[in-house]
């Protein structure tokens, strides 16, 4: 049972180690029709049998996820990938370079949908499907043992932050049947590159920034002499629909978001606690500091731009450094993993972020960063009074 009396839940969430025995136990939960979280190389996968509508549907039940919110479906070869959509022999030559460089590995693709294969849903009825072949030997071993693709969103709860260990996998899904294999830390720690191949317009658009930046996307594409701009989509919904509150009248509505912009909320990668990035500007949220207690704060920093404006409200251990030393591959390292422990603070009321926007120097990571740290705080900043 949950420590906290005021949330007991049935523990039905199970971790496993990646044995031999447990892989195969794994892949038979797959095929008939369970949920399964593994590990990526990028954020833990909350994973069912891609061609079973049965189970697919548990993944947005179990998350608490929106229809309008397409899933990604994993595979283990390029050929795999190319039975899932359907596609003209132009893109099919982008779509081939393009694996061919970054698979296995953190870019997902969407293009057009085999729908011989492949159910609307999984495709939030966009007509379009995302692939990606992970670079991670559990996970190739579980959709090889499985037999079958496997859709997998990450694996937390709507809205919340991605998973980077198992038992941040764990708490997030405790009273459900879901068997966790236990890959320990993955290593990139950020969701993968989501783009969509445009052919006609000749453009690829990125749908979501991840590991892989628009820049090395970029350096490919003129490398090879592809004559593709990319773009990144910015897009943002505001509305959604779940999956037990639907009608025909919230179904029409949910297929106009979906196919505007599927996935994109404003609140998202966002943790439990109310969290803020610190910003001056008068029309901000104010707090006064008289009014704090020093624990109720906990600090997400960036080279110790908080730590010399605040650091007399508060104890060093409050203040968690996502890198100390300019670095932004560090602070994608960290990011998801001190979001988590913000939460575990017991008295902390609120989590404040440094705007890296304005403080971190140029590089190819730092839209990304800006992103999932805008999307943490759902763009509300906070200005404490001295
Ligand atoms: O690294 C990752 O991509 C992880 C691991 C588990 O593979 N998966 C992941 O999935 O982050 P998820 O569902 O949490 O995020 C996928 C994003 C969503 O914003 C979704 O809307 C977008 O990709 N996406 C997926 N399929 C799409 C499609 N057909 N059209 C447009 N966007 C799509
Ligand atoms: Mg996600």
């Amino acid at each position: 049972m949950n420590s906290n009396t005021n949330d007991i839940r049935m523990e039905q969430a199970e971790i496993l180690e990646p044995t031999e025995q447990n892989l195969r136990l794994c892949a038979e939960s797959i095929k008939s029709g369970e949920v399964v979280g593994f590990p990526t190389e990028t954020v833990y996968g909350l994973g069912a049998n891609a061609l079973n509508i049965v189970a697919v549907k548990k993944i947005f039940e179990y998350k608490g996820r929106p229809l309008s919110d397409p899933l990604i479906v994993h595979v283990t070869s390029i050929d795999m990938g190319k039975k899932l959509i359907d596609i003209d022999d132009e893109t099919h030559q982008l779509f081939k370079l393009l694996s061919e460089k970054f698979w296995p590995g953190p870019l997902t693709m969407v293009l057009k949908a085999n729908f011989n294969i492949i159910s609307p849903i999984l495709t939030a009825n966009t007509e379009y499907i995302g692939i990606r072949y992970p670079k991670n030997d559990i996970a190739k071993k579980l959709i090889d043992y499985s037999e079958v693709p496997i859709a997998a969103p990450s694996a937390n709860k709507f809205c919340h932050i991605s998973p980077v260990n198992p038992f941040h996998v764990y708490e997030d899904f405790v009273e459900f049947p879901v068997k966790i294999l236990n890959g320990g830390v993955s290593s990139f720690r950020m969701e993968s590159t989501v783009l969509k191949i445009i052919h006609e317009e000749r453009k690829v658009q990125i749908l979501r920034m991840g590991a892989i930046s628009p820049f090395e996307i970029e350096t490919f594409l003129n490398e090879n002499n592809l004559a593709y701009s990319v773009e990144i989509c910015k897009k943002i919904n505001k509305n959604h629909t779940m999956i037990n509150e639907l009608n025909s009248n919230s179904l029409d509505e949910e297929i106009k978001i979906s196919q505007e912009s599927p996935g994109q909320f404003l609140k998202h990668y966002s943790p439990k606690l109310d969290t803020f990035i610190y910003d001056e500007e008068e029309k901000n949220k104010i707090i006064y500091a008289k009014d704090l207690n020093y624990n109720e704060i906990v600090f997400l920093d960036y080279n110790k731009i908080l730590y010399n404006k605040c650091s007399k409200l508060s104890s060093d251990e409050y203040f968690l450094h996502l890198s100390a030393s300019n670095n932004p591959e560090e602070v994608m390292l960290n990011l998801y993993d001190f979001l988590h422990k913000s939460e575990k603070f017991e008295t902390a009321k609120f989590i404040i972020l440094c705007d890296i926007k304005k403080h971190m120097h140029e590089n190819p990571h730092k839209e990304t960063l800006v992103d999932r740290i805008t999307k943490a705080a759902a763009d509300r900043k906070l200005k404490i009074i001295f």
